[in-house]
């Protein structure tokens, strides 16, 4: 469920008209609803109950400081990926001792940084990088808190681009050579184990593959409780997918009960990391047609949005679903919908049926997760603005880059 619907024909992101929004800020723009962040967030939640958990929402997804601010305010946590998104959470209020660091290059700076700051947990990802966090800590005379990301080997099923969890992936630790590393994690002396992660995918819509992992996940720690190695957490990160289209992913409370389930008697507590399932809906992305266009077997819808501030369907050939903002009772028609990159892959639809006229708006829906902070400036394009509404109200959460600030930081040769 979210707050994207049509009234009298015409598209409202809650209480606010969508073509309104467009005529007093421009297109493209992408519109955020914080109380579709906040369901989403709170469905996560709530689905865990009263287990012992910790809702990491993954910041990569959407780092907009007006989106992480709206699920900091909820006390939510934060998985991070760079010195970057620790930053970002900091600025926008976040608590850092609910933040969890994955990757797996982290730099010394990043941990350093994250160290200082006295954040939750390192997912630490690799032995060199498990040595090198210890240095760090040493160097700062304090201890790191510490994860181990574990590679389950199971195939996630998703986009082979989002698929993180098989052995061919970079992701993670080998399962055959987790105790090893944890046994050298709980001897080195400026690292404190903690727990265990993973993270198979992204866009996952059957829960079998998380169970899998999850089963995976525990018999090692079993193991490592027979080897003396107590843990208290277990992150099971994010993945969760949404309805794009006609999917039917599990529901956060199939999801987590599941999990909680297969927890049994052990006494740990669950992470989770969840970015789009939060994020995706919560957004859509505004366009204008600018011209039609037609030649013997297609006709194209040129748009002002373009590959560079909506890069999922050029890069995975994601289908997003694309809706008029303003309904028309006229015979429809397939059109491809293109933007003005100079690249046959710049496209955002293809094969829609759609009534349109140049000038008439259309909403790509789901881009809440993964779309501005996808974005970028190709084809010396500013970056769109990006609006959050609250009820009745809709606030500039970031303003549309300046054409001067194309070329900031920028130098001539003297
Ligand atoms: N945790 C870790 C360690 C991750 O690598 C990711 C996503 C997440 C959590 C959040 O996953 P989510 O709940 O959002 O599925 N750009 C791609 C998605 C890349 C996901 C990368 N990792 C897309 O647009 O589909």
């Amino acid at each position: 469920m979210d707050h994207f619907i049509y009234q009298d024909q015409n598209l409202f992101a809650e209480s606010c008209s969508v073509a309104e929004i467009a005529q007093q800020h421009g297109t493209p723009v992408y519109i955020y609803s914080r109380a579709t962040l906040e369901r989403h967030w709170r469905a996560f939640d709530d689905a865990v109950g009263t287990h012992p958990h910790l809702i990491c929402y993954a910041v990569k997804a959407n780092s907009n400081l007006a989106v992480l601010n709206v699920l900091a305010r909820l006390g939510s946590g934060f998985d991070i990926v760079s010195g970057g998104e620790l930053a970002r959470v900091i600025e926008a209020g976040g608590d850092p001792k609910k933040v969890v660091f994955s990757g797996v290059g982290k730099t010394v700076e990043e941990m350093q940084q994250a160290l200082e700051l006295g954040i939750y947990c390192f997912n630490v990802e690799s032995s060199a990088e498990l040595e090198q966090l210890n240095l760090v800590a040493q160097s700062l005379n304090t201890k790191a808190p510490v994860s181990l990301r574990i590679n389950p080997d199971v195939d996630a099923g998703t986009h082979p681009y989002i698929s993180t969890g098989l052995k061919e992936n970079k992701f993670g630790i080998a399962m055959e050579e987790a105790e090893q590393v944890f046994v050298r994690a709980a001897a080195l002396s400026h690292i404190d184990v903690k727990g265990v992660d993973c993270h198979i995918g992204s866009q996952l819509t059957e829960l079998k593959p998380f169970l899998d992992a999850m089963d995976r996940l525990l018999g090692l720690v079993d193991r490592l409780t027979a080897l003396g190695i107590e843990l208290s957490h277990l992150d099971v990160g994010g993945g969760l997918g949404v309805p794009y289209d006609n999917e039917t992913p599990p529901a956060p409370q199939v999801y987590a009960a599941a999990l909680v389930e297969r927890l049994g008697e052990r006494k740990l507590t669950l992470i989770f990391e969840p970015g789009r399932a939060i994020a995706a809906n919560a957004g859509i992305f505004v366009t204008q047609v600018l011209y039609l266009k037609e030649n013997s077997n297609k006709r194209f819808a040129i748009v002002d949005g373009a590959m560079n501030d909506l890069l999922r369907p050029a890069l995975y050939s994601a289908w997003q679903k694309i809706i008029p903002v303003q309904q028309s009772d006229a015979a429809t028609q397939a059109f491809d919908i293109v933007g003005p990159v100079c690249e046959t892959g710049d496209f955002l639809g293809k094969d829609r049926q759609l009534a349109v006229v140049a000038g008439d708006l259309l909403a790509i829906r789901s881009c809440g997760a993964y779309g501005f902070a996808m974005s970028s400036n190709y084809n010396s394009r500013p970056r769109v603005a990006e609006i959050m509404v609250d009820g009745s109200q809709a606030f500039v959460v970031r303003e549309r880059e300046k054409r001067q600030q194309l070329w900031q930081g920028e130098q001539l040769l003297p």
